[in-house]
Parts: structure tokens; C-alpha cells; sequence
């Protein structure tokens, strides 16, 4: 698969937020990664569905929300209504994490399901068959600019034996920490859509920061069996 590069615009300037949003679009991006943060599941609050519907004129990019938020269930029609292309729950949030992630389905959209760092991959094991992508936190949720977890690195490629295992074309997501250096690692073993925030919102070039990080993306996929199913 094609290496996805999103901008997550927790790191946006959020006085500027439809402008920012088609400034990485402009500059290279692939999709935009949209943060929900609650004050319950994780520590910090960030913005619900009247800010996605607000700035969903502003791209014509894929709007990829990640929702760290719990109950969940109740959120996912606003988003979807909203202008959601994929949305994303966590297994540690969910109770009923099958009756979430149809939920998602059910509204037409495409389903994510995302595992915390210490969460073990055999989470997955009974809802491959309807996911289309698996988001790894390879920081613990909650904020931009943390420190990349390497233990995450191996569940990458434990994760990417299990997609391929499942015959289905589930993309696999790596978010926190993501910088040219570090998209390495992970794309060495099998991730092929990166999220970033202060590594592209931080830099002073959206579009050099957008490459540098593709170019590390492209460069250990190219060298990776994996990658290349
Ligand atoms: C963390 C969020 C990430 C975060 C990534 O809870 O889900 O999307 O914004 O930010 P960086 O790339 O700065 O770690
Ligand atoms: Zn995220």
C-alpha cells in the first residue's frame, strides 16, 4: 500500500484552523488526522463535531477522527454526520467494541480500531474481519509532542502478520512520536499510514516536512517484504 501521511491538527494553530488544514493539503498531505480528546479517557479536551463540519469545506482531503473519548458510541453519528471519512475507537474505551465498530459501518464510513501502547496485539483477533484500518498509539494518548514508545516497534510487525493473515486490505496507522527518524522504524515493519503532528505543524515548511517524512516512509517500505503485499 501506498504510504498515507496525515497531519494530525492537534498541533495546528487553532485560530487558523481551516487555513492550516489547506495550507498541509497544499503542501503534500494525504489525509488530515482529526484529535477527540474528552477529560476522561484522556487526560486533555480538544474539539466534537461543529468544528469538524466547520472545517470540512476547507479540504477535500479524507478526515480520518480519532476518538479518544468514552462512552463512545453516542459521538459517532455526529462525526459521521459531520463529514467523517474513517473514524477510529480504541479497544480499552469500548465495552462493546463490536457494537461500535458497526455502528461505524452503518453509517458509511470507513472503521478504525485503535490499540493504547500497552495494549497486546491479540486484541484485534475477533474484529479484523471488519476493520479497514488498525491504528498502534505508539505515544500514550492525550497530547502533541511526546516521545516515541520503541516498544511499540515489534507490535507493528506482529499486527502486519495478522492483516496479512487475514487477506483483507487493512491499513496499518502508527501515531505519536512520528518524525523523519522514527517513521523508519515502524515502516520497516509493515506500517503504512503515519500520523504527525509537531513533526509538520512544528516546522517551519509544511511541504519539506511532509517529504522528509515520506521520503523516510518510502525509503524502508521499498526495503521491506512486507510492505511490498
Ligand atoms: C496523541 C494524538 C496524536 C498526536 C500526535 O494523543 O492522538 O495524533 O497529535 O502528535 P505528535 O506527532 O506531535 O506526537
Ligand atoms: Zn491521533
Amino acid at each position: 500500500m501506498k504510504p498515507v501521511i496525515a497531519p494530525s491538527i492537534l498541533s495546528a494553530d487553532f485560530s487558523r484552523l481551516g487555513a492550516e488544514i489547506a495550507a498541509v493539503e497544499a503542501a503534500g498531505a494525504d489525509w488530515i488526522h482529526f484529535d477527540v480528546m474528552d477529560n476522561h479517557f484522556v487526560p486533555n479536551l480538544t474539539f466534537g463535531p461543529m468544528v469538524l463540519k466547520a472545517v470540512r469545506p476547507h479540504t477535500e482531503l479524507p478526515i480520518d477522527v480519532h476518538l479518544m473519548v468514552q462512552p463512545v458510541d453516542a459521538l459517532i453519528e455526529g462525526f459521521a454526520a459531520a463529514g467523517a471519512d474513517l473514524i477510529s475507537v480504541h479497544v480499552e474505551a469500548c465495552p462493546h467494541l463490536d457494537r461500535s465498530l458497526q455502528l461505524i459501518r452503518a453509517k458509511g464510513k470507513q472503521v478504525g480500531v485503535v490499540l493504547n501502547p500497552a495494549t497486546p496485539a491479540s486484541s484485534l483477533e475477533c474484529v479484523l474481519h471488519q476493520v479497514d484500518l488498525v491504528l498502534l498509539m505508539t505515544v500514550n494518548p492525550g497530547f502533541p509532542g511526546q516521545a516515541f514508545i520503541r516498544s511499540v516497534v515489534e507490535k507493528v510487525g506482529v499486527v502486519r502478520d495478522m492483516i496479512a493473515g487475514s487477506g483483507r486490505p487493512i491499513r496499518l496507522q502508527v501515531d505519536g512520536g512520528i518524525t523523519p527518524e522514527t517513521i523508519r522504524e515502524v515502516a520497516a515493519e509493515g506500517a503504512d499510514t503515519f500520523v504527525a503532528g509537531s513533526a509538520i505543524f512544528g516546522a517551519p515548511d509544511y511541504r519539506d516536512a511532509i517529504g522528509a517524512l515520506r521520503r523516510g516512509a518510502e525509503a524502508m517500505a521499498a526495503g521491506t517484504m512486507r510492505v511490498a503485499v
